[in-house]
């Protein structure tokens, strides 16, 4: 009977040797003194060990470097709980060391394991330590570890440039703000060039007379009113452009009929000079809450690139019209011009900070500055149509920002 028990173990032991030496894991058993019982063929392959070399033998001897009290305590541990213990491997982790031939973009030169101690033979205190190779998670985790890093650094970076294009972007601003302001002196020469003439005019003519001996109380009074008069709207004109050249802080309801006669107003002199005939069709009545002022800038950039146009070419009946159209909520703003238009080739740049075909004479500036304004401040739209005839800009702007 006792016999038939012992021969009944072994062939239950043989079963399990069966199975376990063609699994594709590392399996030993151990004892508690972790003398080795059983080596399968996975760790007779990885290690370059025959198991009869090894039968027998205690585990340390072999591989000096495991932590020989951690694994006795997990296995006694295993018995006293009666089930698996495990070791997930954490990277750079493993039991057994088991050189690997450097896979792609390894970063281990050994495999790294998870290791299960399996309760085996309860009454023998055998355990079976069962060992996974987990090399490939590991370095696919270590491998994500540094691209999060990299995903990091390159997150800075892109904060970094963000920064610089949003200063690059101020900066821009700033810049046509100084171009919008030599604009402005320059159209206050304009504005200032008859009235200083007539100024001169005056006093020459009160010296002629003075030296002739014609000069009496009543034309120097008359010459002084005029003097004055002249005087003050030189100062006016300053005023008025000062005001419409500084940004508006708030926005306000304004008329644009209104607002075109203000161009109209800024812009006569050249529009004169040039022989422009300037038409505003839009109806008296519509009103849109806006900034003011950054609205007319961008109206008078418009209205100074058809003007500049018109300097370039000869054009026999020079027009610029502005038609104002009302939508339900919405504006739109068309200004055309017959000054010959742009060139197919320029169309896509010039809303581009620099782009100008004016050497010196241009900043380059005006549209982007136009563009800016209407998009981020007016939250418009702003769009540009050139043929060899004309050019066309049209702005739709909400009724209010
Ligand atoms: N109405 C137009 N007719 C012909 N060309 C135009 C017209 N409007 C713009 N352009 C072209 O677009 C370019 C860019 O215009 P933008 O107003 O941005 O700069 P600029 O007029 O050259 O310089 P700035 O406005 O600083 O004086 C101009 O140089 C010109 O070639
Ligand atoms: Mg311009």
């Amino acid at each position: 009977m006792a016999q038939n028990k012992t021969q009944q173990h072994f062939r239950r032991l043989d079963v399990d040797k069966e199975i376990l030496s063609v699994i594709n894991n590392g399996v030993i058993i151990l004892d508690e003194q972790l003398q080795i019982h059983y080596y399968n063929k996975w760790m007779q392959l990885h290690t370059k060990l025959k198991e009869d070399n090894v039968l027998g033998k205690k585990l340390y001897d072999i591989f000096p470097t495991i932590n020989k009290k951690t694994l006795i305590r997990k296995i006694k541990t295993a018995f006293k709980i009666n089930t698996p213990t495990f070791y997930a491997a954490s990277s750079s982790n493993y039991l057994i060391p088991i050189k690997i031939n450097q896979i792609k973009n390894s970063i281990f030169q050994y495999m790294q394991q998870d290791v299960s101690i399996i309760p085996f033979e309860q009454d023998k205190q055998f355990v079976a330590v069962i060992i996974t190779d987990q090399t490939i998670m590991a370095n696919t985790n270590a491998l994500l570890q540094t691209n999060i890093q990299k995903v990091k650094e390159l997150n800075q970076a892109l904060i970094k440039e963000k920064e610089v294009t949003e200063f690059q972007h101020k900066q821009l601003l700033s810049n046509s703000r100084s171009a919008a302001m030599g604009e402005m002196i320059s159209m206050i020469a304009h504005q200032w060039r008859q009235p200083l003439s007539l100024i001169n005019t005056l006093i020459a003519t009160l010296k002629i007379k003075k030296e002739l001996g014609v000069l009496n109380d009543t034309i120097l009074d008359n010459s002084i009113n005029k003097i004055e008069k002249t005087t003050n709207f030189l100062s006016h004109t300053i005023d008025d452009f000062r005001d419409y050249f500084k940004p508006n802080k708030i926005a306000t309801k304004i008329n644009l009929f209104n607002l075109f006669e203000k161009s109209l107003f800024f812009l006569k002199s050249e529009l004169k000079q040039l022989d422009i005939e300037y038409t505003i069709d839009i109806n008296s009545n519509i009103y849109i809450k806006t900034y003011k002022n950054e609205l007319l800038q961008s109206i008078l950039n418009i209205l100074k690139n058809s003007i500049d146009a018109f300097k370039e070419n000869n054009i026999k009946n020079k027009k610029i019209s502005v038609i104002v159209v009302k939508n339900e909520d919405s504006v739109l703003i068309n200004i055309e011009d017959n000054a010959g238009g742009i060139k197919c080739k320029n169309l896509q740049q010039v809303f581009e900070p620099y782009f100008s075909t004016k050497s010196k004479n241009g900043t380059g500036l005006g549209l982007y500055m136009c563009k800016t304004i209407i998009n981020e401040h007016l939250h418009g739209n702003i769009s540009i149509e050139s043929d060899e005839n004309g050019t066309k800009v049209a702005i739709l702007l909400p009724d209010k920002v």
